[in-house]
């Protein structure tokens, strides 16, 4: 246990500061032991809060070296300091202040602030890490145009980079190079980033749409430099579709992304200089999967849209994350459903929410996506704040219409483009476009928890008439209950018995936006009343997921079937094919599963339907996975969830056999390898029929090996590798884990791919193979991308070991956790979240999972990070 317990702060609370800092200048000295780290900041007094002549700035793991005042130098006993802050006193209006501080970046393994990744330094300064830099005003409201100092060893770090334009170049006597950097843009200090190192640069440039020309640059380690292409082309074309989508131009002359193998999350958006995790930037064919590009395309969309929606209009406080992370998910997502499949995007961002983010908000950590308090904010960037918060983003767009919500965010970004604004300017914005009152739909920001609709239908013949009466509940959180009712965008069809969406016109009429077919559910409880209705219809709610909600519908095996056929919106074929799988594994766990043929029969069509996109055919044949089963279970028995999957997927295997080959065989080809949607489609669906096909044939496990050995691409290589290890071969497996690591050895992104393969593998990874994973030369603890390989993959996602009757699939995240908590808190807590579920799982396991949570509550020196979630998830 800690000394102290750490403190929440609340939203309630939010003060603006007593001072504002105009100018920033730094000075970094980059020497081999330390980094010597000059500040001069240009202060104005805040007149709008009550002032006492002092001022208090944060820091943390600081050497403190001196503090001049307006050129006087301060003595001990003119400041106080303690280990987060130091506070001033007696300051004038508008006074000069210049502190020096000594730090250490080759001892900074929490990867926050200036730190070493291989034989560059570079910084990670959001959310809060600049204040392990220097003394500073370290929050998001305080605005400031900052000049940059660098000082290095020429040989070793030709490259010195920072935000905004270079503005002075120089090589010393001394063999020491520097450089200045000069950005015109204000921005709060988490936008800050430095970098230096001996890299190579791929450049290109992008002509705005004003006609301005832009340098691109994308620099990387040397042997990297043949993986930078496919970014460079992703962000050539998110330039572009911000102009045309939302009307925003790229504000600098130019703009810069680092590749570095050390980062805590994906990748960070700071002004003109973008530091990426090197898994979310760099690919070429031979290394990088289909997904990968994907990845990569999506986020480079992501950082590069930051700069109009969290550079240019910010966050006044953490509380307001995501007004910058939910728009900026949202943004991306029409991006990547622009560029790719728009119906194959939303079927993955409804799988994430549905497994990951309703497990967050059905447990201990649920939290609305405007919070009002915490702990530590590292701990908050979270799938609710991302993407919760962009799907409350995109209701918004359901309910005011493409043209409106355009009409909105033209407002928003005019209106407060160089301010520090909240999550209810955005809302403002959209309700002074549209002349609407958006009061009601606020509550989406204000609550916790997944609202569950329940929905019964009664069809009048008649009178034509169909009522659907929809309620809405909304489960209590930690910290709130009695929940309001909040605005449910449901769009909605009905289909006749071919199948075609129905004319409908619906009563009352208030309720119902006809162009967008949405009925506008706002009560607790209400009835819509269709007419002209001819015959029985069968009903199509919750198209293209329009709210993320938890929907109570009983609606037939058959009727499902038919949607799975015919429904004209494919997110929910999807949806109801789901629906009824999720019931055949219900019937394997009661022990009386059996496909009927009419079932089968529907997939064997879907199978042989070349009209259709093949990767959603591929989706459309994907059994939910077992933490997407989970979530739709009452209590979660992990085993029993892996044996029923694995009963109904080797039932559909044997049913589909001969038609899983024939696919195969009829989306093999030998067109040279391209990143680009038709040929990922094929392939997506290639490579799920040949994991279906090598349950029941041994052809198929020969076709596995031969694809391992001829494809020219990681994606075809990986499909065949994890079918290969997986086989129940256990030598074939073994041959192929070796053979693997022989080819890949030397690049440490597919290591990583090799490691998270068997990490995450039902098949393999039990506790003892795991430990064994972990003393593997290609294993290192202070990398978190191999964290996430090995210990992340096996909690996520090889559940059955992870859950072992023995306990030891806890105990070893638990020793992890504690082992992390010292060195890297961030990924400590990260890595903390499957066992904060433990309240839902089966009483004998969940009995254990809390008993590891509390071996880690009773460690001394816990960091804020795991000391928050843990004691939440013990409450
Ligand atoms: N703003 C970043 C993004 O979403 C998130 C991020 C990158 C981050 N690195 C971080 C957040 C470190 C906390 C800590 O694009
Ligand atoms: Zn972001």
């Amino acid at each position: 246990m800690r000394d102290a317990q750490p403190q929440a702060i609340f939203l309630k609370d939010y003060q603006q500061p007593a001072y504002w800092i105009e100018r920033t200048e730094l000075t970094f000295e980059l020497q081999a032991e330390f980094t010597l780290v000059t500040s001069q900041l240009q202060l104005t007094r805040n007149d709008d809060v009550a002032q006492d002549g002092s001022l208090t700035l944060h820091g943390q793991e600081l050497e403190l070296l001196s503090v001049v005042i307006d050129g006087v130098e301060q003595s001990g006993d003119q400041y106080q300091l303690d280990d987060e802050s130091l506070t001033l006193q007696g300051l004038a209006e508008n006074p000069v202040v210049t502190i020096k501080t000594r730090i250490y970046p080759h001892k900074n393994t929490a990867l926050e602030g200036l730190y070493q990744s291989g034989s560059m330094y570079c910084t990670q300064c959001e959310a809060e890490g600049f204040r392990r830099i220097t003394y500073y005003l370290d929050r998001p409201d305080v605005m400031s145009v900052f000049t940059t100092h660098i000082i290095a060893d020429a040989g070793q770090y030709p490259v010195l980079l920072s935000n905004g334009n270079l503005i002075a170049e120089q090589t010393l006597a001394n063999g020491t190079k520097q450089v200045s950097w000069n950005d015109p843009h204000k921005k709060p200090a988490y936008l800050f980033a430095l970098v230096a190192g001996d890299l190579q640069v791929k450049e290109d440039t992008f002509t705005t749409m004003s006609g301005r020309e832009v340098a691109l640059k994308i620099f990387v380690e040397p042997q990297n430099i043949d993986k930078t292409d496919y970014a460079l082309d992703a962000l050539k074309r998110s330039m572009k579709w911000d102009e045309e989508s939302y009307g925003r131009e790229y504000d600098l002359d130019i703009f810069m992304i680092v590749a570095v193998d050390d980062f805590n999350m994906g990748a960070m958006e700071n002004k003109g200089l973008n530091i990426f995790n090197s898994s979310c930037v760099l690919a070429n064919p031979a290394t990088a999967t289909d997904a990968a590009y994907q990845r990569i395309e999506a986020i480079v969309a992501h950082e590069y849209f930051h700069n109009w929606s969290g550079n240019r209009v910010t966050c006044r406080d953490w509380f307001q994350l995501s007004l910058k992370e939910g728009f900026t998910v949202f943004r991306d997502a029409c991006f990547s459903a622009d560029m790719n499949s728009a119906t194959v995007k939303r079927i993955e961002d409804a799988r994430i929410m549905r497994t990951v983010q309703f497990a967050e908000d059905a447990g201990p950590m649920a939290h609305p996506v405007q919070p009002d308090s915490f702990i530590e904010i590292s701990n908050f960037y979270t799938v609710t704040i991302y993407e919760k918060g962009a799907e409350v983003v995109g209701m918004q767009r359901k309910i005011l219409g493409d043209d409106g919500f355009r009409k909105g965010s033209d407002l928003y970004f005019d209106r407060h483009d160089g301010q520090a604004v909240t999550i209810y300017d955005f809302t403002q914005a959209m309700e002074d476009a549209n002349g609407v009152d958006l009061t009601l739909f606020k509550r989406w920001y204000k609550q916790a928890g997944t609202p569950v609709v329940s929905v019964s239908s009664e069809y009048d013949a008649d009178k034509q008439q169909l009522s659907l009466t929809l309620k809405q509940r909304c489960p209590d959180t930690p910290g709130q209950t009695d929940k309001q009712p909040m605005w449910i965008p449901v769009q909605f069809g009905l289909l006749n018995s071919r199948g075609q969406d129905l004319p409908v016109a619906v009563e009352p009429a208030s309720a119902w936006t006809q162009a967008s077919q949405v009925l506008h559910l706002t009560e607790a409880e209400q009835t819509f009343v269709f007419s002209n209705v001819a015959e029985q219809p069968v009903v199509s709610l919750f198209r293209d997921f329009s709210a993320p909600v938890k929907v109570e519908f009983d609606q037939s095996r058959d009727e499902l079937l038919f949607l799975l056929q015919h429904d004209s919106d494919g997110f929910n074929r999807w949806d109801a094919g789901q629906r009824l799988m999720l019931q055949w594994i219900n019937d394997a766990m009661s022990g009386n599963f059996v496909l009927d043929s009419a079932a089968e029969q529907v997939l064997r069509s879907l199978l042989r339907d070349e009209e259709l996109d093949p990767a959603m055919v591929a989706y459309l044949l994907t059994l939910p996975s077992e933490s997407y089963i989970a979530e739709f279970s009452a209590v979660i028995d992990p085993q029993a969830i892996y044996h029923a999957r694995k009963q109904v997927r080797q039932t559909l295997a044997q049913a589909l056999s001969a038609d899983f080959k024939a696919v195969y065989q009829r989306l093999s080809n030998s067109a040279t390898y391209a990143p680009e949607p038709r040929q990922m489609s094929a392939r997506a669906l290639k490579n799920l029929a040949l994991s279906y096909w090598v349950l029941t044939d041994n052809e198929g496990l020969q076709q596995a090996q031969q694809q391992y050995q001829q494809a020219d691409n990681m994606t075809d290589q990986m499909a065949a590798f994890v079918t290969l290890i997986n086989s129940s071969d256990a030598d074939l497996s073994e041959e192929y884990l070796q053979r693997f690591y022989q080819q890949w050895q030397g690049d440490v992104l597919v290591v990583n791919q090799w490691l998270a393969a068997q990490a995450g593998s039902s098949q393999l990874a039990s506790a003892k193979f795991i430990s064994t994973l972990l003393q593997h030369d290609a294993f290192d603890w202070r990398n978190p991308n191999k964290v996430r390989s090995v210990i992340g993959a096996f909690a996520n996602q090889a559940l059955c070991h992870f859950h072992a009757e023995d306990g030891s699939g806890y105990r070893l995240l638990a020793d992890a956790v504690i082992r992390l908590n010292g060195s890297n808190p961030q990924i400590a807590a990260r890595l903390l979240a499957p066992l904060t579920k433990w309240k839902r799982v089966i009483p004998q396991q969940g009995a254990q999972m809390k008993a590891e949570l509390e071996r880690i509550m009773a460690e001394s020196d816990l960091s804020k990070d795991v000391y928050e979630v843990v004691s939440k998830s013990l409450v």
